[in-house]
């Protein structure tokens, strides 16, 4: 884990977003000295041919993603990728730039390694965000980006705002992630709703159809559901994605659940992500890929800290991992350390490469995971 033992205490001296803005501010100014990302890559590169991987006829060069919420404006995508991610999920982005919620609104539960954030989607706005994305075109990626509607458009009208933000970003984006799985925004995780998620997604289908007539490029659609659904809940929100012929489905967002928490700050409204949920990821992951059939690539988020748990979301059905509260309790190294578990994990138990782990769990006769 390098250095991160000696920084992780001043940096948890800190109010988290505090700490958050500087580790940003520090990346974006280091990502300016030519050889930056280079002498990055010396300390966090790590490639296997086993890791590699194609999906929506892209090219991954490793499963391991950085999940929406940690680069919200798109501003430190290269020095992200530096530390050896295979794909960066910026977002979440609304039409219009928002503060979002006051502060405090991110908080630390270090007993649990884990977070509560209610930061309420503050963004710079979809079009900042394509202008950025327009810089990198080509030299980065894969981007995803991650869509959402203002806090202030009625549901009803939030078709319109996820439209609008696909329209901004489209040519620059790799994969787009619709966003109806966030506690924070008032009544945002009603749009999975059978009805009102059909309804989302066909006005996103047409607007995508018209756009890939107009750049020749098909970016497909993802949508990132609530780890909180039950079990009625998620077989219909199921259907509906399958009948709206969604590419995939990312597994999951953060969680309202607080049970068998030990940290002081567990009281605190809105999302926790972390440790906790990767029961509930690997069981949700599991059932998606029951119900889906196979037949959408899924995108796990959750809990994930090391290679043992990756892999298990890989065998339970998912192609790409993603992290965030990881990065903030174990630091950068630990993109690595999960890369070559994860191919020691692979050649233990005979898989050439990930696509052939992929969903084994649940089958018949599948080989054990010891
Ligand atoms: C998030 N997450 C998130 N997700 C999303 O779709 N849009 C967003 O804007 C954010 N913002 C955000 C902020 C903060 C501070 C955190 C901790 C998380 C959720 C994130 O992408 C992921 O789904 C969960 O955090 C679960 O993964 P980890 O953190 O347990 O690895």
């Amino acid at each position: 884990m390098g250095v991160y033992p000696i920084f992780r205490p001043l940096l948890f001296a800190l109010d988290p977003e505090t700490a958050h803005r500087g580790v940003s501010a520090a990346l974006r100014t280091a990502a300016r000295f030519p050889g930056f990302t280079a002498a990055e890559r010396a300390l966090f590169g790590y490639e296997h041919p086993a890791l590699r991987l194609e999906i929506w006829g892209q090219a991954f060069t490793n499963p391991i993603g950085l999940a929406a919420g940690f680069d919200k404006d798109g501003t430190m995508i290269e020095p992200l990728l530096g530390l050896g991610f295979g794909s960066v999920e910026v977002g979440t982005v609304t039409p219009l730039p928002q503060p979002g919620n006051p502060r405090p609104r991110l908080f630390r539960l270090p007993q649990d390694e884990a977070l509560i954030n209610r930061m309420g989607f503050n963004n710079a706005g979809a079009e900042a965000l394509a202008r950025r994305l327009e810089r990198l075109r080509g030299r980065a990626g894969p981007i995803g980006v991650n869509l959402g509607k203002n806090r202030e458009t009625p549901l009803e009208r939030a078709a319109e705002d996820y439209v609008r933000g696909m329209r901004a970003v489209y040519l620059h984006a790799d994969y787009l992630a619709v966003n109806v799985s966030s506690p924070n925004t008032p009544g945002l995780r009603d749009l999975q709703d059978a009805a009102s998620l059909q309804s989302l997604m066909a006005a996103l289908h047409e607007a995508r159809t018209a756009e890939e007539r107009a750049t020749g490029r098909r970016v497909p659609l993802l949508v990132k559901v609530s780890p909180d659904l039950d079990e009625a809940g998620l077989t219909a929100f199921t259907e509906s994605v399958l009948e709206t012929e969604a590419d995939g489905l990312i597994v999951a967002n953060t969680t309202l659940r607080r049970e068998g928490l030990r940290s002081p700050q567990r009281e605190e409204e809105g999302g926790l992500s972390g440790r906790p949920l990767f029961a509930v990821t690997l069981d949700r992951v599991g059932r998606l890929r029951q119900l889906t059939g196979g037949r959408m690539p899924l995108v796990a988020a959750g809990g994930v800290f090391g290679a043992e748990e990756a892999y298990a979301l890989i065998r339970a059905g998912a192609s790409l991992v993603q992290i965030y509260t990881a990065l903030v309790y174990r630091g950068p190294g630990v993109v690595k350390a999960i890369k070559r578990g994860l191919v020691q994990l692979l050649q233990r138990d005979g898989f050439a490469a990930i696509a052939d782990a992929v969903g084994t769990a649940g089958e018949p006769g599948s080989r054990s995971t010891h």
